[in-house]
């Protein structure tokens, strides 16, 4: 009954001004979009004549702008660095954790880490990187770790190459499965079971790895490393990392976004301000594997006194309160350094479950190599009461 009454209305609509009509229709509907088009591909100032949610509707409308073409560096470096994530963990028998120490000389905790790894023999190996002078090593357990090191510049390439010299070494053992990077300064927070399982049953790296706008986050950027690092990847991060092994022996296979670093970052030189330690793996791994880093570091460091160097605690500092306080943030905080000084928090989530994100703290320096003793002593016993 309806299509009755519908039908012989259609049937009898005027037929005549219909081609016309359309084709003006037509051509304005294909200038519009052509121009929305070219407005897009241009720095996207589309955004800016609609507004931003009108933008987003008009970017749905079209294909995605294709990514760049890569490289033939990049697509073989991406190829090979898939087939090394993509190829399935075999856990040996006995894993182990290897801690790696980058110092400048000896150990002033090596007596406290001794007595940290007591206990635990086979589950850990200990590799020591000494850029100044030969370590004078109190801890059966330390003696012969000495690995070949050379000189390390803060803010330099050459603290990179510390990095991946420990770690090429201690890859040499097939039963490390996962590797952690300490100071000198550095303490553990908790006893050896417990940082263990926190390390060895997740798929994670704990890298550190922030988007910082301001001067000392992509203000370190430089053109010169296009095509291969984009600004949009660039990130900062602490140093201080901790690292399964497939993510261990990627950064040992990279040799196209290293180079891009070591040609265009050194501090002092113009337009070369980056620093290697706090931009090279936090972009590295934003590239190549964004979802498997923690984005934080398990190493505490404060820089709320927002110096040029972090907070050092000296004897009288550590307190049980103090340690306290640093094993209950559970909370990753990272601050911009542009004039917004945008504050991004995220829970640190292992395995889906919000925890205690740090194992390790630092810095901790001992009052002088006489009371290093006295001052352990001290942390040891706080560490216990935890
Ligand atoms: C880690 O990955 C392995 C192999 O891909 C998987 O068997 C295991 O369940 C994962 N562990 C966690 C804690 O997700
Ligand atoms: C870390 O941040 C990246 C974005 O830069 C994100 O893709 C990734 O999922 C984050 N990692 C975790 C474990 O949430
Ligand atoms: C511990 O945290 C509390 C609360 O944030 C703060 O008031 C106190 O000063 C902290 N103590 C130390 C020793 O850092």
């Amino acid at each position: 009954m309806g299509d009755m009454q519908i039908l012989p209305g259609s049937r009898h609509r005027p037929p005549m001004k219909k081609p016309m009509w359309i084709v003006v229709l037509v051509s304005f509907v294909i200038m519009f979009l052509t121009c929305a088009y070219i407005y897009r591909l241009k720095n996207r100032t589309a955004c800016n004549m609609f507004n931003t949610r009108g933008c987003n509707t008009i970017d749905h409308w079209f294909p995605p702008v294709p990514a760049r073409e890569y490289t033939d560096g990049e697509i073989a470096a991406h190829v090979v660095f898939r087939d090394i994530l993509n190829s399935p963990i075999v856990m040996p028998e006995n894993p182990k954790i290897a801690f790696m120490f980058l110092t400048p000389g000896s150990l002033p905790f090596e007596k406290l880490w001794d007595n940290f790894f007591q206990g635990h023999e086979g589950k850990f190996s200990i590799y020591v990187h000494a850029s100044k002078s030969k370590p004078v090593h109190v801890s059966r357990y330390f003696v012969n770790r000495d690995i070949r090191s050379d000189q390390v510049v803060w803010g330099k390439m050459s603290m990179v190459d510390a990095e991946r010299r420990l770690l090429a070494n201690a890859l040499q053992d097939p039963q490390n499965m996962h590797f952690v990077l300490l100071s000198d300064s550095c303490v553990p927070l908790y006893n050896f079971d417990y940082i263990f399982d926190y390390l060895m049953y997740t798929n994670i790296s704990f890298v550190d790895c922030f988007k910082d706008p301001g001067p000392v986050g992509n203000g370190r950027y430089s053109e010169h490393m296009l095509p291969e690092v984009e600004i949009k990847d660039f990130r900062k991060g602490a140093q201080w990392f901790s690292m399964k092994r497939q993510h261990a022996v990627i950064v040992m296979a990279d040799h196209i976004y290293y180079s891009k670093f070591q040609g265009h970052c050194e501090p002092g030189v113009d337009g070369k301000n980056c620093i290697p330690d706090e931009h090279y793996l936090p972009t590295f791994f934003t590239i190549v594997d964004p979802s498997g880093i923690a984005n934080w570091s398990v190493t505490h460091v404060d820089w709320s006194e927002q110096k040029w160097h972090p907070k050092s605690y000296r004897n009288q500092d550590i307190t049980y309160e103090l340690l306290k306080n640093i094993t209950s943030i559970d909370e990753s905080v990272h601050v911009t350094s542009d004039e917004k000084r945008e504050v991004q928090r995220w829970p640190c989530l292992w395995n889906g479950v919000q925890k205690p994100c740090y194992l390790f703290a630092r810095k901790f320096t001992p009052e002088t190599e006489d009371n290093a003793d006295v001052d352990f002593g001290r942390i040891l016993v706080l560490i216990q009461e935890l």
